[in-house]
């Protein structure tokens, strides 16, 4: 303490040499840089190092820190900080262990997968993208951030905003799906959630960008596979979500698994400093993923020191559980692999992390137990999580207008996914206690009241496969396995579906059947929950399909065959109200989907912004010898990115551009009438997008360009206008150079990326 102490007087002093700097900024770098000069002078590259090592939490039992194997490393200055570790008391115990026993009381910065919520859960992030609402997905983080620092976290490992074309890779769940436009905004919705305006509140935590770069193209949608992609895909289709982040102020990047042009991006010095530093002006820390360092001798680029060696040159500062720098990087620089200077530049960006944060000032601001009890899962937070769920679920089919359903007579609520409120919250929820969810037979029952009546029965377990089930039964999110044959449970269930006047089955994925080495080969329902549906559907009931997911599944049958399907992803703590709430009809779907669901696996990868090739097919034709196409399924999908039906109905106008000549930076307006034609408020995502007809380099098809979710009552009808400048126009060309090329452009407009109103301009320069 006594050390701290003489260094803050120290800092102070040299701080005074400041006054005269003007702007806040300015004066707030110039600080924090004479502050950490004048730490650094005191380390030992040894301590320069232990700030580079980000260990798991170890098996830290509270008021036990000093004594475990990670108190002693802290101690000795060998920790930067810790991750996934819960509760201020844990906390607040390793913290003083680091600026009460370590030499130098630099505190440490922690860190968690804060993903979609902390003790109050949102839908997964796939589910976020549905709602294409800004202001719900910030104020989703914002939730997130408030009751993750209130528990003494300052650091999330979140957004994820890997592009993900490919609905094999689990991680999908994780995404905000395949279009680069709205994942950025995404992304910075996301940051703005979490870091506020500003970082030193105790309410607010730094976020982390994750995984850069490119890691949903992994190859085949098999977890950590390989990536290989042209830089003009890379530039145009996969990085803007991560430079709209570095854009909005994040304060950190985590690396990928995977490799890129060859080379892991952990060890990708074009990646983490020429494209991330020297061309975005990123100025935060860099952390690995998980051992990402170590993966780099599998991935066959060397032993440990040399990985080590290789993150270090490469931009890494932060190692994430393999302790490579820690424990190589001294020897690497006694034999010149690598100088101190790049030690020391790492280490300040870590500390800098730090004195953002406010930690040198109070390295206990976050642990505050008053706020831990009164803070999280709060009512407030929970009405939040219904809300934002309900607006996430997808209505992606609605014959003869079943739904909503009327609260009455008697319902029949059938599925493995019914009754299992530990599987709500969906995959990555590290900090949800997961029996405080709803369950969707809890939430109906909650809403129906003494109204309705619902019986309930299991029919079918998740799946038929033992070795399967033991897979995705993991981290507390039980499958709950009926032991009983599926003849057995397929005849209970069938019996109280016949007895009832409508049949709502809960079917689909395990949470965990998405996420991290969740990759699936065969995206469609369980075989077992297709016999379960067949028996249903045979009883000449009404059948809604309520669809658990974690992403997009192959549904051809289904959507042949059952009335009515309403995707809910993984909704959260509230799944279960969520889902009442939209089945009778309380809150209207909205939701749109933000990745293409394809016919069969055969597709993949399918998405709406695809090129156009030499041998295009045209629109609603039917096969055709040498042109581009498959010779047993057609090329459309089966639900097209931008989908979501409404209870109500929505009618286009006509698209009308305010010219249809523009010159130079000239801006156009594109206006269209929608009009709610159906029986019920409701809202309507408008989405534009923008073909670039002739181009330098081949162009996609259609580019989402902009959207607006639009609140409309029924009968009611208002003008949806959209500006439009050469900025929506710009694209990085053969020399990556950004910026727009005259010529024709197509302009459209409507409620998914399929069916559009079109009008033509002519931009030129
Ligand atoms: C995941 C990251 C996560 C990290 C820390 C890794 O396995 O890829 O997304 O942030 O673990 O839990």
């Amino acid at each position: 303490m006594k050390s701290k102490l003489i260094l803050l007087t120290s800092v102070l002093i040299m701080n005074c040499m400041f006054v005269f700097a003007q702007d806040k900024v300015v004066q707030s770098n110039g600080e924090m840089k004479v502050f950490i000069d004048a730490l650094m002078k005191k380390m030992t590259i040894d301590e320069k190092l232990g700030q580079l090592n980000l260990p798991g939490s170890g098996d830290i039992v509270t008021g036990q820190t000093s004594n475990s194997d990670i108190g002693k490393k802290i101690k000795e200055g060998k920790v930067g900080g810790l991750f996934n570790i819960k509760t201020v008391d844990k906390i607040r115990d390793a913290q003083k262990v680091a600026v009460e026993e370590s030499r130098l009381n630099i505190p440490l910065i922690f860190g968690m997968d804060v993903i979609h919520g902390y003790q109050t859960v949102f839908p997964i992030p796939l589910g976020l993208a549905a709602s294409w609402d800004m202001a719900l997905i910030e104020k989703s983080a914002r939730i997130a951030a408030v009751e993750a620092s209130a528990d003494g976290i300052c650091w999330t490992f979140s957004p994820m905003v890997d592009i993900a074309r490919d609905p094999r890779w689990g991680r999908i769940a994780e995404s905000a799906g395949e279009d680069a436009y709205l994942g950025s905004q995404i992304a910075k919705a996301f940051v703005r959630g979490y870091q506020g305006d500003d970082l030193t509140k105790n309410n607010t935590i730094m976020a982390c960008v994750k995984h850069f770069a490119l890691y949903g193209a992994a190859e085949a949608g098999r977890d950590y596979n390989t990536t290989d992609m042209s830089r003009q895909r890379m530039y145009n289709e996969y990085l803007p979500p991560y430079k709209a982040a570095v854009d909005a102020g994040i304060g950190s990047v985590m690396c990928s698994f995977n490799e890129i042009d060859g080379i892991p991006a952990t060890g990708n010095k074009w990646l983490l400093t020429e494209l991330l530093r020297d061309e975005w002006g990123f100025g935060g820390f860099v952390v690995t993923d998980y051992t990402g360092i170590n993966e780099m001798i599998d991935h066959g680029m060397g032993d440990l020191q040399t990985v080590s060696a290789l993150a270090l040159n490469a931009g890494v500062d932060m190692d994430m559980v393999g302790e490579g720098l820690l424990t190589t990087l001294k020897k690497s620089m006694d034999e010149g692999k690598i100088t101190e200077a790049q030690i020391d530049i790492a280490c300040r960006r870590v500390l800098e992390a730090k004195y953002k944060l406010g930690l040198f000032d109070d390295p206990y601001k976050y642990c505050d137990s008053k706020r831990a009890k009164i803070e999280i899962f709060t009512p407030e937070h929970l009405k939040a999580a219904r809300e934002t769920a309900a607006q996430t679920i997808v209505l992606l089919k609605n014959e003869n207008q079943l739904l909503p359903l009327p609260i009455k007579g008697k319902i029949a609520l059938i599925g493995p996914l019914a009754d299992n409120k530990e599987n709500m919250p969906g995959t990555w929820s590290v900090a949800a206690d997961f029996t405080r969810s709803v369950s969707l037979l809890q939430g109906l029952k909650d809403v129906v009241g003494d109204r309705a009546e619902v019986a309930y029965a299991m029919g079918t377990n998740i799946v038929n496969d033992s070795a399967l089930d033991a897979r995705i039964s993991v981290f507390g999110k039980p499958t709950y396995t009926d032991k009983r044959s599926l003849k057995e449970l397929i005849d209970e269930a069938v019996e109280i579906a016949s007895k009832s006047d409508v049949i709502v089955a809960a079917l689909g994925e395990a949470a965990e059947m998405s996420g991290e080495c969740s990759s699936r080969s065969d995206i469609s329902l369980p075989v077992n929950q297709q016999d379960l549906l067949k028996a249903l559907l045979a009883t000449g009931k009404p059948v809604v399909l309520v669809l658990f997911a974690g992403r997009p599944l192959t549904l051809p049958w289904e959507n042949e065959n059952i009335p009515a399907i309403l995707n809910v992803w993984f909704g959260g703590t509230e799944a279960g109200h969520a889902i009442a709430d939209v089945l009778f009809g309380s809150v209207n779907p909205s939701g749109k989907l933000p990745a293409t669901f394809p016919q069969n696996v055969g597709q993949i990868p399918i998405f709406y912004n695809h090129k156009n090739t030499g041998r295009p097919l045209a629109e609603g034709q039917g096969f055709q010898k040498f042109r581009s196409n498959y010779l047993d399924v057609t090329n459309e999908p089966l639900f097209p990115f931008g989908y979501g039906l409404s209870y109500t109905q929505f009618t286009y106008g006509e698209l009308i551009l305010s010219k249809s000549q523009l010159k130079g930076n000239q801006t156009i307006t594109a206006s269209i009438s929608l009009t709610n034609t159906g029986k019920y408020d409701g809202a309507e995502v408008v989405q534009l997008y923008i073909r670039d007809l002739i181009g330098s380099v081949t162009r996609p098809v259609k580019e989402l360009k902009g959207f607006q979710k639009v609140f409309l009552k029924a009968g009611e009808t208002k003008t949806v206008i959209f500006t439009i400048s050469p900025e929506d126009l710009k694209f990085y060309n053969y020399d990556l150079k950004y910026d727009w090329e005259a010529g024709d452009f197509v302009i459209m407009i409507g409620g998914n990326s399929r069916d559009v109103k079109s009008a033509q301009v002519n931009w030129l320069k």
